[in-house]
């Protein structure tokens, strides 16, 4: 939910500014907006509304602005429209600019997040004379920074602490003030930033590939913090306003693992990257034939007092959490909840207290799952976080922390990180299942050599993709979808229609194939694209009978089974078949021709498949 970036250094800051953004568009990309400045010069503010291309345009890629100092945004809605008015940067004057552009303010900033109380807060500005122009939370804030720089003549770093304390929610918060040329400051709580330096430059941005063509070496900035930028160099400071070390990271990834490499979309790149993700999330808990959780600081011991297994999460990752318990349940024998983060943390649910509480989540920011997250902290339960972007919040919180090895993510839907999540979660699942005696030693090695055949059996799905784009470009003008299957299939289900619908705007829902009959069966008209999902041996000639009921009512039939099935083609009308694996793995395969199918009708709608509307890759508010 929306992005922010900051430079401060020897060069020009806007084509910087402009670059950085357009790696952070999946965060949002309903409208953007730059504050440059020049030495003592007032900041000129720029913006426009929808994709970053219209900002490129109207500052001539950036070239029409003039200075090394400067902060950027990009927006996904929350408080006020989509609009030029309530596009950032927000400043504490009361509008936000002249025709030129330049602005008279004393302060003027971007954010990332939502603050809760912003109407108490501009209530009170208000009676303090304050003037709004926009509708959003964000120039709340910043003028409460203008409040408390002036009522208080303190320092930037005390402005901001003074603010912190006053405001409630989440906030990646980058201001310049008009006396304090040359200098960037930043508050953050709960939504993510990252502080990167190279020779005399400095950078800000939300997310590590916005820097990644100009430096490798980052600080992550804590809870709670705030810092002072300056060229090449930037001082910490916690909320009493006392300096605070931080250890500079080198980031591992390439700038290029963050480009669409030669394809036509990130998505479509994601998903082929998915072997090599997948083997190097395995290398990294499989040591020498043996699963090994001990970088993760999880002894043999802490498994051994878990009595059950919750596992919390919101969409995709949450699918995982569906799939994965049936995995827990047989092989580690544990009894498990899988909840929907945004439920879990208001649910008065009894929690036993030596109940593991598993968190999933590619971006380690969801609002919702850290809140989860902490909820289950204060109850005084273990979490692990199954995270996949190093240092952000989940992962800094939580007790122990596995991370996927998916690399940067930048579709808006997930694939990859869907994919080592789950190859995690079977690896715990196993780990946990040796440990408590419900599976032996050798089925696990067993095991494990089915997991290492994925990556190859992925590879030769992606070979055959040309019958889904073919089947993709009939079904493109689907109205409804429905996919139905059992157990691990039904799990799978729920991604494949989600990858569906938040692609492809084409309203989808995934069922278990059991309750079908008992209301949705109703919808099933001439013609009706019913998916019938059935990897599962001991469930395949159930789920068939329910693909046959559809077909009765005149659902056009496609099929999803193992090879050898080959019987399902005298009812279904189109089958894909992935190659045999273990069952409790099937899901690692029959997702990926679910995540081709949604991609390639998207693709033949001619949409936005990497940034579909009204959606932003890290939900940072609730
Ligand atoms: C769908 C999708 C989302 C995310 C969800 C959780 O393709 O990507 O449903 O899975 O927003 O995000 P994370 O994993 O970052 O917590």
């Amino acid at each position: 939910m929306c992005g922010i970036v900051g430079f401060v250094g020897n060069q020009q800051a806007a084509p910087i500014l402009l670059n950085g953004l357009s790696k952070l568009e999946y965060r949002g990309y309903d409208s953007a907006g730059l504050a440059v400045r020049s030495g003592s010069e007032l900041a000129e503010v720029v913006k426009a509304t929808g994709k970053l291309k219209n900002l490129r345009e109207k500052t001539n890629d950036g070239y029409a602005l003039s200075g090394n100092c400067g902060i950027g945004h990009t927006r996904w809605a929350t408080h006020g429209v989509p609009s030029k008015t309530n596009a950032h940067p927000h400043v504490s004057g009361n509008c936000t600019g002249s025709a030129s552009g330049a602005v008279e303010s004393d302060v003027v900033g971007v954010h990332n997040g939502i603050i809760e109380n912003y109407q108490e807060l501009k209530d009170k500005l208000i009676r303090h004379g304050y003037q709004f122009y926009s509708d959003t939370d964000t120039e709340v804030v910043i003028k409460l920074v203008d409040y408390y720089y002036k009522k208080y003549k303190v320092g930037p770093i005390d402005a901001l602490a003074k603010t912190m304390v006053r405001v409630r929610g989440s906030y990646a918060l980058e201001v310049m003030f008009k006396d304090y040329p040359d200098e960037i400051y930043v508050a953050r709580k709960d939504s993510p930033m990252i502080i990167g330096i190279a020779d005399g430059e400095t950078y800000v941005a939300s997310d590590v590939p916005a820097i990644l063509s100009y430096t490798k070496h980052v600080y992550y900035i804590g809870n709670n913090e705030m810092a002072k930028l300056s060229a090449g160099n930037v001082v910490f400071y916690n909320l009493d306003g006392d300096e605070v070390e931080k250890d500079l990271v080198e980031i591992t990834f390439s700038a290029e693992a963050a480009e669409k490499g030669g394809y036509e979309h990130f998505m479509l790149k994601e998903i082929h990257e998915q072997p090599k993700v997948i083997q190097d999330t395995y290398n990294a808990y499989v040591k020498d034939g043996d699963i090994d959780f001990s970088n993760v600081g999880l002894t043999a011991e802490d498994i051994q007092a878990f009595s059950n297994v919750y596992i919390v999460a919101c969409g995709s990752a949450w699918h995982v959490g569906m799939a994965a318990q049936y995995v827990f349940e047989d092989l580690a024998n544990l009894p498990v909840r899988v909840e929907l983060a945004s439920e879990f943390r208001y649910r008065k649910m009894p929690l036993a207290s030596d109940g593991l509480v598993v968190v999933i989540s590619q971006s380690g920011e969801t609002a919702d799952t850290l809140a989860a997250l902490r909820e289950a902290k204060s109850k005084g339960l273990k979490t692990l976080a199954i995270v996949n972007v190093v240092g952000s919040s989940i992962a800094r919180e939580a007790d122990y922390v596995c991370y996927t090895l998916a690399g940067p993510e930048i579709s808006v839907a997930t694939t990859k990180a869907y994919s080592t999540q789950l190859i995690v979660a079977y690896l715990l699942a196993m780990k946990m299942g040796v440990v408590r005696g419900t599976l032996s030693q050798d089925v696990c090695s067993g095991y494990l050599k089915e997991i290492e055949t994925i990556p190859q059996k992925i590879e030769s799905l992606l070979a055959d993709k040309e019958r889904l784009q073919w089947f993709a470009s009939k079904y493109s003008n689907a109205h409804d979808v429905f996919f139905v299957g059992r157990g691990i299939d039904y799990a799978i289900g729920l991604e494949g229609s989600l990858k569906m619908k938040e692609i492809s705007y084409i309203h989808s829902e995934a069922y278990a194939a059991g309750e079908l009959k008992h209301g949705t069966i109703s919808l099933i008209e001439d013609g009706t694209l019913v998916i019938g999902i059935a990897t599962q041996k001991e469930l395949y000639e159930k789920t068939m009978s329910n693909m046959v009921e559809c077909k009765a009512r005149g659902a056009y039939l496609m099929g999803l089974t193992t090879s050898g099935h080959y019987a399902m083609e005298d009812t279904a009308d189109f089958v894909i078949y992935i190659p045999t694996i273990d069952d409790h793995f099937a899901g690692s395969l029959s997702v990926v021709p679910l995540q081709l199918l949604g991609y390639y009708i998207s693709v033949s709608r001619g949409l936005d498949v990497d940034k579909p509307r009204n959606l932003a890759k890290s939900v940072t508010v609730e």
